[in-house]
């Protein structure tokens, strides 16, 4: 398994171009099951996720072709072959579940494989079900799957009161509620950009839906959808990502197709701890305004709040801070799996359930680590390039799920970071 070696104590200068967003093209994938025209994504990403979600489609009978080194995903569902799911893709990723609401909208069935807990929680599915019920689906659970079928005559639009938002039971409900008879309200919807984005795509195929981006979401059935070709959003969690790297070791980076308003809350923070954030024409430019940067208190919540998927991330930087952040883990109840590896680099973090209070060193020490979850490995490869000496950062098979090329996009600045085969 590859490891990532990286040396600590350089600035970093220079470029960084922002790719697609992983979890925009996750849910703009199975849109495809939705038509029987071709669906083409440009900007895709290059990740391992994105080639499992590939293989699910395959599996289904649905054609995908990667061209232009992976950038573009022709897709075509003209003859799938099963509505099956099978546990042995979606356990690798969650968002496989991805696949029910088009299937069960266009083929009337659906059996897709539950995805089981993982790292950082258990992960239901129950609001996934429950929105796909009131559209009067029936669903049941039987050996590991969910069985789900539509009544006779198709899905029919209906009330959705979401308990929480969901960003996956969103997007189930709003792809299959295309297809259904009538109209569908969903009330208490998730807000993120990549609803936004699926919403843009399923409306260029003939879609009807208002509402995207505010908590009540309103499709209109239609008898059916054509092709598109749609350019998938930037990924607001690789902006933000990146954007922390000057902020840890100085140095001026513009991010390629960074845009505010895909990180509002997240740069609010950042100006508290003392990082300038600047638009340009073709992006953001993000430096450290002082030496070390100020402690800030971070609550993770559904956006437009602090994303969960960058906390890992703050909270290494609030690692080197001036005082002591408290953060507040509101999303999944046991992210905080990164704290005690960024300890053994000399941070002091304690853990007390959904908190973690971080008091700031002046250095952290390099160390051989574990990432324990995509978002975890990134934050860990972030504390190595501020720290003094080597990190080795292992099991990144993680990071390839969701960062394309890291050791190359901050090679370009200056870091020195190089992966390592074993
Ligand atoms: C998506 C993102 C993930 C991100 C998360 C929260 C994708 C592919 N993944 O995951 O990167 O961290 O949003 O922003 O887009 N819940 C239930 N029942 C359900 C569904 C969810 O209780 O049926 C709970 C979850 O356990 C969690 C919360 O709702 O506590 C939010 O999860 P959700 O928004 O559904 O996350 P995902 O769509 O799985």
């Amino acid at each position: 398994m590859d490891s990532i070696l990286v040396r600590g104590g350089r600035e970093l200068h220079g470029v960084i171009p922002i790719a697609g967003a992983k979890n925009a093209c996750l849910t703009l994938m199975p849109a495809t099951l939705l038509s029987d025209e071709p669906l083409t994504l440009t900007n895709a990403p290059r990740l391992s996720d994105i080639k499992t979600m590939t293989a699910l489609l395959q599996s289904l009978g649905a054609e995908v072709t990667s061209l232009q080194d992976g950038k573009v995903l022709a897709m075509s569902s003209h003859d799938l072959t099963t509505h099956v799911a099978d546990y042995e893709i979606v356990r690798k990723m969650r968002a496989s579940n991805l696949v029910l609401g088009p299937l069960l909208a266009r083929h009337g069935h659906a059996v897709v494989s539950l995805p089981g807990g993982c790292a950082i929680g258990a992960r239901p599915m129950d609001l996934h079900t429950y929105g796909l019920e009131c559209l009067g689906a029936s669903i049941e659970l039987k050996d590991g799957y969910l069985h789900a079928t539509a009544p006779l005559g198709g899905l029919r639009g209906g009330v959705i009161e979401f308990r929480m938002p969901s960003v996956g039971a969103t997007e189930n409900v709003v792809m299959a509620a295309t297809l259904a008879k009538g109209t569908t309200v969903i009330r208490n919807a998730a807000r993120e950009p990549e609803i936004v984005d699926l919403v843009r795509c399923l409306r260029k195929m003939g879609a009807e839906i208002e509402g995207e981006g505010s908590s009540t979401i309103t499709i209109q059935g239609v008898d059916r959808l054509g092709g598109a070709t749609h350019q998938v959003v930037t990924d607001r969690i690789e902006l933000g990502t990146y954007m922390l790297a000057p902020a840890f070791c100085g140095g001026e980076v513009e991010l390629l197709g960074g845009r505010i308003d895909l990180v509002g809350a997240f740069c609010e923070k950042l100006d508290a701890a003392g990082v300038q954030v600047e638009e340009t024409e073709r992006g953001l430019k993000v430096r450290r305004k002082n030496g070390r940067v100020n402690a800030v208190d971070v609550v993770t919540e559904p956006f437009p709040g602090f994303p969960t998927d960058l906390q890992a991330q703050i909270m290494a930087l609030m690692c080197t801070a001036n005082g002591t952040s408290v953060l507040e883990e509101r999303i999944f109840e046991n992210r905080f799996m990164h704290a005690p590896e960024l300890v053994r680099m000399g941070a002091k973090i304690e853990v007390h359930g959904g908190h973690a209070t971080v008091t700031g060193v002046e250095r952290l020490r390099g160390a051989r680590v574990m990432a324990t979850d995509l978002r975890a490995s990134i934050s860990l490869i972030l504390a190595g390039l501020a720290a003094e000496g080597e990190t080795v950062v292992s099991r990144v098979y993680h990071l390839d799920r969701g960062y394309e090329r890291v050791e190359d996009k901050l090679g370009a600045c200056g870091a020195l970071i190089e992966r390592v085969a074993s």
